[in-house]
C-alpha cells in the first residue's frame, strides 16, 4: 500500500483499443523505424520478440510484440523450484468431479505480508495446462504489494478485483484496476502488482487455451457489448535498477524462481498486439430484450476464448452489469437452467438478481455441467408476482466464467471451511403450483 502508488495509478495515460497494433516508447527514439531488429537497436537497447501465438497462425489470431529493453530476457540465472503455495494447475484430478451445486463465502483473511502471488488460492478448473487447453479459477486475498516479479507461461490471467485497487507494473507499462475493472495479462508477460489499499481481494481466470478475444457480434452489428476502444493498454514505462530481484515463473503448474541482478521490467519501448489491458466493466454496452423473454446470457459476454469448434468457448467471461428490464409477460430473473457448459459465478459488488441471499461479494458459486440451477425460492415467488413495470437492475455487478468442460475442485476448495453447507436449500420449498384442468 502506498499513497505514491495511488497517485501514480490515477494519472496514467493509456493506448486505446483491443487487439490493436500499438506502439509506445518511454524515451524518444527508442523504437526502431521501419524494421523490428536493426543491426544495432536504438539507444543501445536489445530487441526481443515475445510470441503469444505460433508464428504461422492466421493473421487475425497472430499475437506478438517486439520489446526494446535494457537487457534481453535471456540474461538470467537458472530457475529453481519453489513452493506452489495454494496455487494449483490443471489437470485437476485430486477430487472426484462434483455434480452438486456449490457455493463459497469469501476467502479468509490472509496472514501478514501476503502478496498477490502468495494470496492466490485455486478453486479448481479443467483441461491441461501442458496441452494449452482449459482454465483454472483462482481467488486472491492479499495485504502486501509484490516485491517480486511474476509471469505465467501456463496461460493468460484475467484479474477481476472485488476489493482494493491494484497497480500492475508490467513489462509494457503500468495499469490501474479498481473493483469493477478487469485486468488482462497475456501469457508470459512479467508484472508486479502493488496494492493501492490495505488489502485486495478478487478472482482470477487463468486461461490455458486460446487468448481471450472479443466475441463476434452477428446481427447485433458493428458495435455493442464490450467496445474495442474501451480496452486500455499501457504506455511504455521501464525500471532501470541493478540489484537482486526475485522473478517467479509459473511453468506447467509449478513456480520456479530465479534471482536476477536487474529488474526484468526494463522495456523502454515496444510495439505489437500481445499486450496487457484494463477494461471498465461499467462501459459494457448491455443488450437485452425490448419485447419478451430474455436472451441467453451469452449476450453478456465480454471476452471469449474460442476452441476449435465454432461457437464453443474454452471459457467465456460474462458480466451481469446494471441494466433495464422491460420484458412484457416475462419471468425477468435468469431462468431455471441445465447447461452443458459449466458456470462459475462471482460477485464484485451488491447483489445478484437471481439470488436473494447467500451469494456475497467475494464469494462464488459453481454450477457444474448439467446441474440444475436458477432463481432461489424467494426470487421466484417475488418475480412471478411482480408488476412488470420497467425496472432498473443496478444494485450489483456479477460475473461468470463459463467453460466447456466440468470444473474439478482442488482438495482445498472441496474441503474449505468457507464452502457453504446447505446451498441446495435455496431451491427447497418451491411449491407445486400445477393445476390440471381436467
Ligand atoms: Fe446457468
Amino acid at each position: 500500500m502506498s499513497g505514491d502508488a495511488r497517485k501514480t495509478a490515477e494519472k496514467l495515460a493509456y493506448l486505446s483499443g483491443f487487439g490493436n497494433e500499438h506502439s509506445s516508447e518511454a524515451v524518444p527514439g527508442a523504437l526502431p523505424e521501419g524494421r523490428n531488429s536493426p543491426q544495432r537497436a536504438p539507444l543501445g537497447l536489445y530487441a526481443e520478440q515475445l510470441s503469444g501465438s505460433a508464428f504461422t497462425e492466421p493473421r487475425a489470431n497472430n499475437r506478438r510484440s517486439w520489446l526494446y529493453r535494457i537487457r534481453p530476457s535471456a540474461a538470467h540465472p537458472a530457475f529453481t523450484r519453489g513452493g506452489n503455495g495454494q496455487l494449483r494447475t490443471a489437470p485437476f484430478n485430486q477430487t472426484v468431479p462434483d455434480p452438486n451445486r456449490l457455493r463459497w463465502n469469501p476467502l479468509p483473511e490472509p496472514g501478514p505480508g501476503t502478496d498477490f502471488l502468495a494470496g492466490l488460492w485455486t478453486l479448481g478448473g479443467n483441461g491441461d495446462a501442458t496441452q494449452r487447453t482449459g482454465m483454472a479459477v483462482h481467488l486472491y486475498h492479499a495485504n502486501s504489494s509484490m516485491e517480486r516479479v511474476f509471469s505465467d507461461a501456463d496461460g493468460e490471467l484475467l484479474i477481476v478485483p472485488e476489493r482494493g485497487g491494484l497497480l500492475l507494473r508490467t513489462e509494457f507499462g503500468l495499469l490501474h484496476a479498481e473493483p469493477g475493472h478487469v485486468a488482462l495479462v497475456p501469457r508470459g508477460v512479467r508484472f508486479r502488482l502493488e496494492l493501492l489499499d490495505d488489502s485486495a481481494r478478487g478472482y482470477v481466470c487463468e486461461n490455458y487455451g486460446a487468448p481471450f478475444q472479443l466475441p463476434d457480434l452477428g446481427p447485433i452489428g458493428a458495435n455493442g457489448l464490450a467496445n474495442a476502444r474501451d480496452f486500455m493498454a499501457p504506455v511504455a514505462a521501464y525500471v532501470d535498477t541493478e540489484g537482486p530481484v526475485e522473478v517467479v515463473n509459473k511453468f506447467c503448474g509449478n513456480l520456479w524462481t530465479a534471482t536476477y541482478d536487474h529488474s526484468p521490467l526494463d522495456v523502454v519501448a515496444w510495439h505489437g498486439n500481445h499486450v496487457p489491458y484494463v477494461y471498465d466493466l461499467r462501459r459494457f454496452n448491455v443488450i437485452g430484450t425490448i419485447s419478451y423473454d430474455h436472451p441467453d446470457p451469452s449476450i453478456f459476454t465480454v471476452l471469449t476464448s474460442p476452441s476449435d469448434t465454432p461457437g464453443l468457448a474454452g471459457v467465456d467471461f460474462v458480466v451481469f452489469a446494471p441494466r433495464w428490464l422491460v420484458g412484457e409477460d416475462t419471468f425477468r430473473p435468469p431462468y431455471f437452467h441445465r447447461n452443458v457448459m459449466s458456470e462459475y459465478m462471482g460477485l464484485i459488488e451488491g447483489a445478484y438478481d437471481a439470488k436473494a441471499e447467500g451469494f456475497v461479494p467475494g464469494g462464488g458459486s459453481l454450477h457444474n455441467m448439467m446441474s440444475a440451477h436458477g432463481p432461489d425460492r424467494e426470487t421466484f415467488e417475488r418475480a412471478s408476482a411482480a408488476e412488470l413495470r420497467p425496472q432498473k437492475v443496478d444494485d450489483g455487478l456479477a460475473f461468470m466464467f463459463e467453460t466447456r468442460w466440468p470444473l474439478t475442485l482442488t482438495p482445498q476448495a472441496a474441503r474449505a471451511e468457507h464452502l457453504q453447507q446447505g446451498y441446495d436449500d435455496v431451491w427447497q420449498g418451491l411449491e407445486r403450483h400445477f393445476r390440471p384442468l381436467h
